[in-house]
């Protein structure tokens, strides 16, 4: 059995844009695949778990894109820029200390 440490849904190229414009999300996307790889978070004999990431269409917050949902956690960081995502995956991810002045919202699951 494989245990998963974190799931990402990353809204980056979404249907109807309403968070961002122009390339950013897809940006951040190409940013992120990169990162987690980088770290070895894909590394299913990892002991934390792995960390998956799933490109979503629309994360249903619509503002403040491109926009970063960090399950089970429920941190949402907002208007993402490439260079803020290694940050997140070393600070936040391997770390375990949110960024909290670029979080836009917390979902409690
Ligand atoms: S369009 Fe990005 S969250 Fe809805």
């Amino acid at each position: 059995m494989q245990t998963v440490q974190h799931h990402l849904f990353l809204c980056a190229t979404p249907t109807k844009a309403l968070c961002h414009q122009g390339p950013v999300g897809a940006q951040c996307w190409e940013q992120l695949k990169k990162s987690i790889k980088a770290a070895g978070l894909e590394d299913p004999a990892r002991k934390e778990g792995v960390v998956l990431r799933t490109k979503a269409d629309c994360l249903r917050l619509c503002s403040d894109g491109p926009v970063l949902l960090i399950w089970p956690s429920g941190h949402v960081y907002g208007s993402l820029l490439p260079e803020r995502i290694e940050r997140i995956v070393q600070q936040h991810l391997i770390a375990g200390e949110p960024i909290t002045e670029w979080l836009v919202k917390q979902f409690s699951f």
